[in-house]
């Protein structure tokens, strides 16, 4: 019998005790879909995919894989774009998969929190909220996907950022199996807390490196009662970010998305979905726009109506609709959150996730606008993002019939993120705003970011995780955490 097979064997027989017999799975065809991220980029392999149904059994299963030296692949939705969740290491690898664990526990309406598991779907929360009027407003393309232990892991931001924040923002307190295998119980449910280090805020955005979460505590918010939804022609990018100011001074607070996406893009989501565009498209960029709030008496079209006809007359926007009801409101976001799938379908699609501060985000456009389609002549360059965050993403879509090779494909991709990442640093931007590290970006963090940050970061690391266990080979690279056991900071 193989090493391999052998280890595999005395996973599974351990684990099946800790997990009374389910949820464990070793064949290959059970464990296909979790091997793979779901832009079919990464793929790894595992010797066995658990899904666990409480925290003890997590707890349990951690310690296993350290007395087997057996490193630990948390996964919630797998729903990432720089394949955070998938088990390539060259390690034996398990992936601890937290789907089972996903009940919402409790809602308290008067101190307007939730606490809920980490593998529970974004839009379950969401709906599970409803009765109560309340919002959880984290809101992306995944949303029927996703799950809140990503969400937290991964920091994730999506098109509410601007008024609600990111996942840092908005969680209050955390569960984590630690990769020593202790539970933390951290669940507050307290704005205020100034007992010491914000512990929490170490496991928000470490992509399951510092241990696993396992439930969260979140913020709530009172949902709107009156909502309305805009789509805006402009002539450049600044137009979009000086209409922005437009509004954020017109209607102070209510702003809940301003969402970019150019002509190129909206082209390519609409054929996608082979429907027809909402407005002519005879501009370069397009902006939605989500208006909010629950105050008697407020209505959103009035405000916009007033905004948009006073900045088509000043020549800051080309043209504008307003959906006239939910329907139509729905049926353009609908093309906002399907961007993704759209370019997918189209190619070998990279997308980058670098953020500038907003009044750099004309000039950081033009620049790299330039410098991509002088190296890639042959490729479509796109552009699509959240304006009030300075994070806009650039999409390069490269045709599979040129780009036919892995190889090719890694090459040209490789080249893309660093003319993109050098030109948003360039400009004090970060490389990865909302989506992470994850295996994408290990190599460009070394190169971007300093000596000082890094050295930081693996010495908490290495305070959590001296073994690197806990999904190693991910935000840092493995010879990083190993040479930060000589260091201190
Ligand atoms: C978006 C994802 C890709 O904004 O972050 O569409
Ligand atoms: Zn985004």
């Amino acid at each position: 019998m193989s090493d391999v097979s052998e280890m595999r064997q005395k996973l599974v027989s351990a684990a099946t005790k800790i997990m009374d017999g389910k949820g464990t799975l070793s064949l290959p065809s059970e464990m296909a879909g979790y091997l793979v991220d779901w832009r079919r980029r990464y793929r790894g392999e595992a010797l066995a995919v658990m899904l666990p149904t409480s925290v003890e059994q997590v707890s349990e299963l951690i310690k296993l894989g350290r007395s087997l030296g057996i490193a630990i692949v948390p996964q919630a939705g797998n729903t990432g774009m720089t394949g955070g969740a998938v088990p390539i290491n060259n390690r034996p690898s398990m992936i601890l998969n937290v789907s089972k664990l996903n009940r919402v526990r409790d809602i308290d309406s008067q101190n307007n929190s939730v606490i809920v598991e980490a593998g529970c779907i974004l839009a379950t929360l969401r709906e599970s909220l409803e009765p109560a009027d309340k919002l959880f407003p984290m809101l992306l393309g995944s949303v029927g996907s996703c799950q809140i232990g990503g969400l937290v892991s991964t920091n994730a931001g999506g098109i509410n950022v601007l008024r609600y924040g990111n996942m840092r923002e908005l969680v209050l307190g955390l569960e984590v199996v630690l990769p020593n295998g202790k539970i933390w119980n951290g669940l507050k449910v307290l704005r205020k807390d100034n007992s010491g280090y914000d512990l929490k805020q170490l496991f928000i955005g470490a992509e399951g490196t510092l241990g696993v979460v396992t439930a969260a505590a979140l913020k709530l918010f009172p949902k709107p009662t009156n909502t309305g939804t805009a789509m805006v022609a402009l002539p450049s990018m600044q137009s979009a970010v000086d209409l922005l100011r437009v509004f954020a001074d017109g209607a102070a607070g209510k702003v809940e998305a301003f969402e970019i996406i150019s002509k190129g893009q909206l082209e390519n989501v609409l054929l996608y979905h082979k429907e027809l565009p909402p407005m002519p498209l005879s501009s370069p960029w397009y902006v939605m726009i989500e208006l909010a709030d629950s105050s008697i008496n407020w209505d959103p079209n009035q405000v916009f109506e007033q905004i948009l006809t006073s900045s088509i007359e000043r020549g800051l926007i080309h043209d504008a609709v307003i959906a006239s009801d939910s329907k139509k409101a729905e049926r353009l976001w609908r093309l906002r959150h399907t961007i993704s799938e759209a370019n997918m379908r189209k190619g070998f699609s990279v997308a980058n996730d670098t953020s500038v501060p907003i009044s750099k985000i004309a000039v950081f456009i033009e620049q790299v606008d330039q410098r991509l389609k002088q190296e890639f002549k042959a490729a479509d360059v796109y552009y699509a993002g959240h304006v009030g965050d300075g994070n806009i993403h650039v999409i390069i879509v490269f045709d599979r019939g040129l780009y036919d090779t892995d190889e090719k494909r890694e090459t040209a991709a490789a080249r893309a993120n660093f003319i993109v990442h050098e030109a948003s640093v360039e400009l004090d931007g970060s490389i990865s705003a909302e989506h992470g590290v994850g295996l994408m970006h290990i190599e460009e963090l070394e190169r971007f970011k300093s000596d000082v940050d890094l050295e930081m970061m693996a010495q908490i690391k290495r305070a959590f995780d001296p073994d690197n266990i806990m999904n190693p080979g991910k935000v840092l690279a493995a010879a990083r955490v190993v040479a930060a056991r000589k260091m201190a900071i």
